[in-house]
Formats: structure tokens, sequence, C-alpha cells
């Protein structure tokens, strides 16, 4: 079999040498890389690292080899293109279809699927130019995944380093996987919960649940992939943020709620994968609380959280916005299921049944996904990733 084509575009930025291990990740599992450097990035990385590690000439612009017709052939010719780092000039130049070398011309020609994964100063990417060119960018089907928090060229810290290179490989097999043609979720915003709220009964002390967070963070991982701007927000998982998307962090079901709520302000679905406590404790206790010799403890008063889904459900903060809720049920599944959609108002339901290897904690999930339409769709024993994107095919079937 052939191998997969993928072109490799790195533009200027400091993060130009965490390409050279997305390389290796790419040439290592068996894809012909062709590496196409902007001038300005040889400043960072040079041809010779990028030419040896890829086994392949590289160049930088259209003047070499014309016979070839490089800025032509080299789009055409790809399963996928792939930018990393794309500065805020490169994806200004994408977005405008300017071609005034090898790369922006082979992402004029390319007709394959294109991720983008920006690596810019926060102040750069928060710009409004910088925004409309990623918007822009999305709507028309690439594949632009959001940069990573933390540590920036210098001092700063701040949105704008580049994921992992092992994350954008694994966005880049997945975008590969779904073949050409325009990705489903592009332009769409998603907004995902995941994992387990934990509700404070005094400093040390909480009420929590069992959620891992892994199906959430299936799910944010391929929606990215099927070209959605993806919003998570976690809730006390421990888990490492999947590459490109934005992720909000909250505690309790109050937290919850409020990040929720506002990210669902611009939303085109919304997906409550989190566990949400049902209850908490009605007071917290400002200081640890003790035992006492000789004395049975207090009795904790619960009181009811709200309930997220069925307000973001009854209350849809955009016309035509999907809500899809989870429900994890031991006895009469469907039923229970049934129920639970009607009284929730979602649009679709996913049903697990809570056993031994299923749901919480495991890497594999079986369910079925219930319709308000009254459709039902079983999706056998498998990884978390199968069952997220049956749930995404479910929702760009709704879309229309
Ligand atoms: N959920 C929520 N807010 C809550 C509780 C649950 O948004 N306070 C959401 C969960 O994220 C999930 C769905 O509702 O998508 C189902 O939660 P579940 O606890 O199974 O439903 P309940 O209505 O609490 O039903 P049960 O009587 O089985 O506890």
């Amino acid at each position: 079999m052939e191998k997969p084509k993928v072109v490799l575009g790195v533009s200027g930025g400091i993060a130009a040498y965490k390409a050279c291990e997305l390389l290796r990740r790419l040439t290592e599992s068996g894809h012909d890389v062709r590496v196409v450097p902007t001038e300005a990035s040889l400043n960072f990385v040079g041809a010779a690292t990028w030419s040896a590690l890829s086994g392949n000439p590289v160049s930088t612009e259209v003047w070499e080899s014309v016979h070839e017709v490089p800025h032509v052939r080299t789009g055409q010719a790809a399963d996928l293109v792939v930018v990393a780092p794309a500065t805020a000039d490169m994806l200004a130049k994408a977005a405008h279809g300017l071609a005034d070398d090898l790369l922006t011309n082979t992402l004029l020609t390319a007709r394959c699927p294109v991720v983008f994964a920006p690596a810019m100063h926060t102040e750069m990417w928060e710009h409004p130019a910088t925004q409309e060119n990623v918007a822009t960018l999305r709507r028309r089907g690439a594949v632009v995944v959001e940069p990573a928090v933390g540590r920036l060229t210098g001092a700063d810290t701040g949105k704008g380093r580049l994921p992992d290179p092992g994350e954008i490989f694994e966005v880049c097999r997945r975008v590969l996987a779904r073949g050409p043609g325009v990705p489903d979720l592009a332009g769409r915003h998603v907004v995902i919960s995941a994992g387990g709220t934990r509700e404070p009964l005094d400093p040390v002390r909480y009420l929590g649940n069992r959620s891992s967070g892994k199906q959430g963070y299936a799910l944010a991982r391929t929606a990215v992939a099927r070209g959605a701007r993806v919003t998570l927000v976690e809730a006390n998982t421990g888990l490492p943020d999947p590459a490109g998307a934005d992720v909000l962090r909250a505690g309790t079901a109050v937290q919850l709620r409020e990040a929720v709520l506002k990210a669902a302000e611009d939303a085109d679905v919304v997906v409550m994968a989190a566990a949400v406590a049902d209850f908490r404790p009605a007071a917290y206790a400002t200081g640890k609380i003790k035992k006492k010799d000789g004395q049975e403890p207090a009795p904790v008063a619960l009181v009811r959280n709200p309930d997220i889904l069925a307000e973001v459900a009854a209350d849809r903060a955009r016309p035509g916005q999907i809500v899809v809720g989870f429900a994890a049920e031991t006895d009469d599944v469907l039923a229970n299921g049934r129920a639970k959609l009607r009284r929730k108002g979602c649009d679709l339901l996913v049903v697990n049944e809570v056993g031994e290897r299923k749901t919480f904690g495991s890497e594999e999930n079986e369910a079925v996904v219930l319709g308000a339409d009254g459709g039902e769709t079983a999706v056998p024993y498998g990884p978390k990733e199968a069952l997220a994107d049956t749930v995404w095919d479910l929702v760009a079937a709704r879309f229309g």
C-alpha cells in the first residue's frame, strides 16, 4: 500500500523545533512527509534537519525544480497538509489566499484536509484580526487546533503555546482517517462537559463520584478532528488537556453550571458528559470537621444542585442548538433512559449500563443513543472514541 502523503508546513516561530518531533512521529508511523518550511522558519530550524528527518528534499520557494511545477503538485498530491507552528502571519495569508512562497501556494492547491496548529504570543492570538482569520479558515473546513496555555517565549505565560507534538500527531491521524472532504463539524462550536463534580463539606472532604472524564475527552478529541471549535469544561479529571480544545475548569456543580451556560451562549451543540452531583452539603464548614470523643457524627444535610442539562435544554441559547445528555443506569436501562430523555428535554441521550468493565475509568464503553425523535442507535463495546464518533454522526445528521 502506498504511504499516505503528508505535507508538513513550518512557519517562522520558535516552536518550529517542536515540529521535528511531529515529523518523526509521522514518518515512523508510515507517512511519506514532505516538509515545506517558510523562509523565516529556517532561522529556527535549518533545511538540513528537515531533509534528514523526512528523507525528502526540502524547498521553501517556487523557483526550484520549476519543470516539476512544485507550487501546484505539492498540494495536489497531499492527503493531508499540517502547518505547525502556524504563525499569525501564516493564518492571515491562508485566510486571504495569499501565495508568495511554496507553502502558501500549497495551501491554495491542496484539496485534502488541512490542519493548522497555531503558536504565537497571547496578544497576537487574541487580536480580532487573528480571531477573524481563524474563524474564516474554520468555516471553510480547516481544522485549527486551539493553542495550549503555558510558558511562551521569554518569561511570559498564557495562551499561545504549540500543543504537544504527540497530541498534534493524534489530531493528524484522526483527520487522515476520516478521509477527504470538508469535516462535518467545520464552523461549529461545541461545548462538552467532562469529569465529575466535587461538593466540598470542609477544606479536606467532598462528595464526589467515580467519573474519570475519559468519555468527555474522547468527545473533545474527535470533535477537534471533525473541524469543530471545542470548549471543554472539565471537573476534577486530572487528565492532560486534549490538543485543540479550549479547556475551562470547574470544581463544583455550581461552577460547572456557570461555565457551561456561558460557553453555551454561542454554541451549536452542548454535550453534558460530566457526572454532576445531584446534591451538595447544605453547609460548608470553613474549618475541618473534628470527631468528638463519645459523640456520633452529626448527619450531613444536603440540598439539590441545579440540573444543568435540563436548564440548557429548556432555555436554548440559540435556535437549533443541539443538546446531548448522558445517563448511567443500572436497571431497566432503556425504559429509564427514555423517561430521562423526556424529563431532561434533550435531543440525544447516551445511555450507559453501569457495569464491571464499562463506563467509569475504563478506556471502553458500550451504550445506546436515544433520540427525541424516537431513534435508537446501539454502539457495541469498544473504544470511547468510537462512541464519541457515533454521537457526532448523530449530531451532524441533525444539522442537515
Ligand atoms: N446532569 C446535570 N445536572 C445535574 C445532574 C445531571 O446536568 N445536576 C446531567 C448529566 O451531565 C447527564 C444527565 O444530566 O448528562 C444525566 O444525569 P443523571 O444523574 O443520570 O440523571 P438524573 O436526572 O440525576 O437521574 P437519576 O434519578 O438517575 O439520578
